[in-house]
């Protein structure tokens, strides 16, 4: 394994690897930049095949996070961390309080919070031992399952591409297709129903599927038709990579929003939805809701200021919307674009020494 070349590659600032013999805990941290704050990104506890297989995904989510705080204007940076192991039966209260040491040991530079494989519990059993994981119960005064907030982001993206694109942000009477109804997918489609906007959805899951058309009334087609449904709004709520030059093609849609990280399987997907004159809504613009909701905890979770803060996605996603307009590149190099450059700007304002600040 070659791991300066792939962390050179990337830019990443560090990696550290904790181990722990009794719990059995095997946990990679990766912190990709701490220009704009302390690195915050979530715990992905997954049974990976091998270490090497471990280590690019943490490298490849901690670098995502960065940009992801910058777009949203957050004063943080990117990291993430894995743990190799099963969930379902390597999961201890040993081994989470464990991993939380190694992270409180980072004194602050990289915040933990929960990701695949770890849940809102998890995160309160970490908090035992380090005060650098977000995302705690509401019962334990913190911001609770990020997944609904996420949806509400989401919505507020919709909103934006249909303002941009239509002239008027109000979705009543436009067609949606959802793929996936999980916890954020879910939570999405109610918003649209309430909205009155018409929605058709597809999910893997015949209990998420029987769930989301009782509950809410709307129809479901086929997981491998819903990319193709005639709508105006196609929304990618599952996994990622599920924009390829496969699906690309078959859209029939006007514009693209989903909270489903990575859903680009490369880069120059991008320019394929472009040419294709559909309006893609850079995922990590749109799905930040909840960073931002993890993210109020720093400042002692207020709901309202969190949530407000979430709303905010729209003129976010509308700003973006607008350079790629004027500049004649595609959304997501928009938002690259956009993030890049505050963290370059906000990231040099530090050659200014604060009062109180060591002076090393
Ligand atoms: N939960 C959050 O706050 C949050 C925040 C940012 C990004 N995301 C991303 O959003 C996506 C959804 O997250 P979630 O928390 O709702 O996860 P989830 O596991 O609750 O829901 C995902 C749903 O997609 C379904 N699914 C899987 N493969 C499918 C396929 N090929 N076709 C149709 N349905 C399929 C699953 O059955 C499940 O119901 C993920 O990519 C996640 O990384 C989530």
């Amino acid at each position: 394994m070659v791991v300066f070349d792939e962390v050179a590659r990337g830019g990443h600032e560090e990696v550290v690897y904790g181990y722990d013999e009794v719990s059995g805990l095997r946990a990679i941290i990766a912190i990709h930049s701490t220009a704009l704050g302390p690195a915050l990104g979530g715990t992905r506890f997954f049974p990976y095949q091998t270490e090497q297989d471990a280590f690019v995904d943490v490298l490849r989510l901690a670098r995502g996070m960065t940009y992801k705080a910058a777009a949203a204007g957050l004063d943080l940076g990117g990291g993430k961390a894995v743990i190799i192991g099963d969930p379902a039966t390597d999961k201890s209260e040993l081994l989470l309080r464990a991993y939380a040491r190694i992270v409180d040991s980072l004194g602050g530079r990289y915040i933990t919070a929960e990701d695949v494989g770890t849940t809102t519990a998890d995160v309160d059993v970490m908090r035992r031992e380090t005060r650098w994981a977000l995302g705690s119960s509401v019962a334990e005064g913190g911001a609770g399952d990020p997944s609904p907030v996420t949806s509400r982001g989401l919505f507020a993206a919709a909103r934006a591409m249909s303002e941009f694109i239509w002239g008027d942000a109000e979705l009543a009477g436009r067609r949606f297709a959802v793929q996936g109804v999980g916890k954020v997918g879910s939570a999405f489609v109610q918003l649209l129903v309430e909205a009155r906007a018409e929605v058709i959805v597809a999910d893997s899951s015949d209990e998420a599927m029987k769930i989301a058309t009782e509950k809410y009334g709307v129809k479901g087609v086929d997981v491998e038709d819903i990319h193709t449904v005639d709508c105006d709004i196609y929304s990618p709520c599952a996994l990622g990579g599920g924009l390829n030059q496969k699906t690309i093609p078959q859209l029939n849609c006007q514009a693209v929003v989903g909270s489903a990280n990575n859903q680009l399987a490369e880069e120059e997907d991008a320019d394929r939805i472009a040419r294709r004159g559909i309006v893609y809504g850079p995922d990590f613009v749109v799905n930040a809701g909840g960073l931002i909701n993890v993210h109020d905890e720093l400042h002692g979770y207020s709901r309202m200021r969190a949530l407000q803060r979430v709303d905010s996605i729209f003129d976010a996603t509308k700003a973006i919307l607008e350079i790629s307009k004027e500049e004649g590149i595609n959304p997501n190099q928009a938002a690259v674009r956009r993030a890049e450059d505050r963290i370059r700007h906000i990231g040099d304002l530090r050659r200014f020494r604060r009062s109180g600040e060591e002076t090393g």
